[in-house]
């Protein structure tokens, strides 16, 4: 069972500067959430409460400031710093302590997913045991994603990150579960070519053990990966057509811990106070009157 995840929200956010010079891509708002809202609602849909969030070095205080520690989600989040942008895999060399003997779940702090039935997938992905599992979708664009092509037992075939040929159009989702063997395979990755840690020679690592098994969202789910402009705006729309479609809120951290029973209306209440005036609060409000 997998009680432990870790939000990877680092990197320099190149792709989407001069928006990142001087905050973190994942403060940046989807909507009307920060983007890290997003992944952290999935770790917590999945059951998991303690949770380590990676950021660059310098902009920590900044993620502070919306989220001190967890206690009013009653979850525990640590914070961590990256030096430098070395690759996915720095997650679990920088998470080593924060993992210590558990399993672990590692999600993007750039990744979005919205499916049916999805609380249900997620937690069936948490009681992993042995090996790893990763999430695979469709894409039109395979040369931008890590991609996988599998066997007709769902087993993994072949992976490569960003193939310049087509082999397959399934994309590795940034949502990852792995055992404690983590660890130790990614002391011993080299850098690639373009000189960071891959996690998809990671992934390899368990393929050739015969311990990697996939999952999927569904042809119904959404799987939107928010590191460039053009999937930063796309996504902004989509939650925006559903929330105000539904008048239900995506990614509402309130809603996720008092449908999950870690706090109560109390709890909703000084969130009200805490973000003050606003749609996000005028929602939470209407949770604690149903
Ligand atoms: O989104 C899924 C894809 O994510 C996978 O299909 C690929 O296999 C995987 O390599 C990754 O590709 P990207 O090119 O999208 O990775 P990117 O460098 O944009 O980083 C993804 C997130 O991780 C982003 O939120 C920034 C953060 N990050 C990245 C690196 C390299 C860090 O926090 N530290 C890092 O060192």
């Amino acid at each position: 069972m997998i009680k432990k995840g870790i939000i990877l929200a680092g990197g320099l956010g190149t792709r989407m500067s001069p928006l990142t010079k001087a905050v973190n891509k994942h403060l940046l708002p989807i909507y009307d959430k920060p983007v890290f809202f997003y992944p952290l609602s999935v770790l917590m849909l999945s059951g998991i409460k303690d949770i380590l969030i990676i950021v660059n070095k310098g902009q920590l205080s900044q993620f502070k400031k919306i989220l001190p520690n967890g206690n009013n989600l009653g979850i525990k989040i640590t914070y961590a710093e990256q030096k430098n942008p070395k690759g996915l895999p720095d997650a679990f060399l920088i998470g080593e302590k924060f993992i210590n003997k558990d399993n672990v779940a590692l999600i993007l702090g750039d990744n979005f997913f919205y499916a049916q039935s999805l609380t249900k997938k997620l937690k069936e992905c948490v009681k992993l045991h042995k090996g790893a599992t990763v999430i695979l979708h469709p894409v039109r664009n395979p040369s931008s994603y890590g991609i996988a092509s599998i066997n007709k037992k769902n087993k993994i075939r072949k992976i490569v990150e960003k193939p310049k040929k087509s082999f397959s159009n399934l994309a590795v989702t940034g949502l990852y579960f792995f055992d404690n063997k983590v660890i130790n395979y990614s002391k011993k990755l080299k850098p690639s070519k373009r000189n960071e840690l891959e996690i998809i020679d990671l992934l390899k690592k368990y393929k050739n053990n015969n311990k990697l098994t996939a999952q999927f969202l569904g042809r119904g789910g959404a799987w939107l990966d928010t590191g460039s402009i053009n999937d930063f705006y796309d996504t902004s729309a989509f939650v925006s057509a559903l929330e105000n479609r539904q008048g239900l809120k995506i990614a509402c951290l309130e809603e996720i811990a008092l449908n999950n029973g870690w706090i109560n209306k109390k709890n909703i209440e000084t969130a009200i106070k805490f973000y003050g005036k606003c749609s996000y609060s005028q929602y939470l409000s209407t949770l604690i009157k149903k």
